[in-house]
């Protein structure tokens, strides 16, 4: 149980977040099927990207710690190895798809599995174009949930239209792709995070990007690099809500990630009134890094339409939060998405918020949500949900008494160190 006092003031400070989980995972993936060492730096000790490291060690790469760096000696794609158990991946649905990408084109069988709420998590969106592209897998709970069995090797290229805009689809695909005899299209309905795109080309992977549609040629070689894994927008999230949402804040996050495909939160952020800007915008392996200021102002409500739905993913907890303390009435819409996160975000944020005095309608695809600046204190459910925990402490900032949160434990999925870093903040 976690409690959250009401703070009576504005925030203010400076501080850096964890590396981006997204980046983590995929340096952690590339660094394991490239021939060598790679060295990665800065990359989250969240148990999310945690999972990922082990997966490999459990196919026989060898990953050791140096310090804070990670070393990954590399032996291409031969130097995956059957695993003698279940791989689990705990919460991650990050590391289920991708790693059912990469083993899909391995000649063994393999099994996945992970917690309660990642067997309630759609699989089939992956099991359909891997299966297409010639893996074997089989859902052993049925209705294309995990654990999953696969038995992968003999790929062939095709031409993917995903129905959905998915990061984590595209880079299944794209990961099985890079084993596949010929060349794989992947298309999707709207640009879905590319750090996948990204890191491949730093691996050395020749990928071509046309609009909605990445293709990559089969057989492919990587080879080693070093990765500066920058720090997780996602996180940061959380205290640029906080201070955005706060009059008077006055905030820095530091050497954050700001990739275009991943900022919604910002343009969201800047439409409802708050003032973030970039300082230092530079680009490290691809990828865009800034330093964040922000400035707390009254919000607005504002329409969330479609449109920013795979540029905000993560973020809706904490848009939720930011729409509860504007004045006038937030839409969200297309965001059905939501339903199949780590919890199902349309339900949990809306029952949370009633909880604190806010009214919102739920609705399949999003919610409307009637801002009302100040909260009412509430005792709340985080679903074991990180994303959902954090979003509700941020809100307990302004909830009359501050709130107590039942289960704080599942910030460590992705950013152990949200409470005492919120609590610098506040006390600063
Ligand atoms: C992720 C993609 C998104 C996001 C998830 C991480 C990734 O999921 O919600 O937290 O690293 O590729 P979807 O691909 O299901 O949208």
């Amino acid at each position: 149980m976690r409690r959250i006092r009401e703070i009576k003031r504005s925030l203010r400070g400076e501080l850096t977040v964890p590396g981006d989980k997204s980046i983590g995972h995929r340096a952690v993936i590339f660094g394991s099927l490239a021939s060598g060492e790679s060295r990665i730096f800065n990359l989250s000790e969240g148990e999310d990207n945690q999972r990922t490291v082990q997966a490999f060690r459990d196919l026989g790469v060898k990953i050791r710690k140096e310090g804070e760096t990670l070393c990954i000696d590399g032996k291409g794609w031969e130097g995956l190895s059957g695993p003698r158990k279940v791989i689990d991946c705990g919460n991650s649905g990050t590391t289920m798809r991708l790693l059912s990408g990469v083993l899909a084109g391995r000649p063994f069988i393999s099994a996945l599995d992970g917690d309660a709420s990642l067997r309630q998590r759609p699989m089939q969106r992956v099991i359909d174009p891997l299966s297409r592209m010639g893996a074997e897998i089989a859902a052993r709970n049925g209705n294309g949930l995990a654990p999953l069995e696969i038995r992968g090797g003999n790929l062939r290229g095709i031409h993917y239209i995903s129905p959905i805009a998915s990061a984590q689809v595209k880079s299944a695909v794209l990961l099985a792709a890079l084993q596949a005899a010929g060349t794989t299209v992947v298309e999707e309905p709207q640009r879905s995070r590319n750090h996948t795109e990204i890191m491949a080309k730093a691996f050395g992977a020749k990928i071509a990007v046309e609009g909605r549609a990445v293709s990559v040629a089969g057989c492919q070689r990587l080879s080693a690099r070093d990765v500066h894994v920058p720090g997780d927008l996602s996180s940061a999230a959380f205290f640029l809500v906080a201070a955005a949402g706060i009059a008077g804040s006055d905030l820095f996050v530091r050497d954050v990630g700001v990739n275009p495909s991943r900022s919604g939160i910002i343009e969201i952020l800047r439409r409802m009134g708050a003032a973030v800007e970039f300082f230092n915008l530079r680009e490290e392996g691809g990828e865009a890094v800034a330093d964040l200021h922000v400035i707390g102002r009254r919000l607005r409500g504002l329409e969330i339409g479609p449109e920013m739905v795979a540029q905000t993913i993560d973020e809706y907890p904490a848009v939720c939060v930011a729409a509860a303390l504007a004045e006038g009435v937030t839409t969200i819409c297309g965001a059905k998405e939501l339903r199949y996160k780590e919890s199902d975000r349309i339900a949990t944020m809306t029952r949370e918020l009633r909880k604190l005095g806010v009214n919102v309608e739920e609705r399949e695809d999003g919610m409307k949500i009637e801002g009302r600046g100040r909260l009412q204190g509430a005792q709340l459910l985080s679903y074991g949900d990180h994303r959902v925990a954090m979003a509700l402490a941020v809100a307990g900032l302004s909830a009359d008494g501050g709130v107590e949160i039942d289960d704080d434990g599942c910030v460590g999925i992705s950013f152990a160190s949200f409470f005492s870093l919120l609590e610098g903040i506040c006390g600063a």
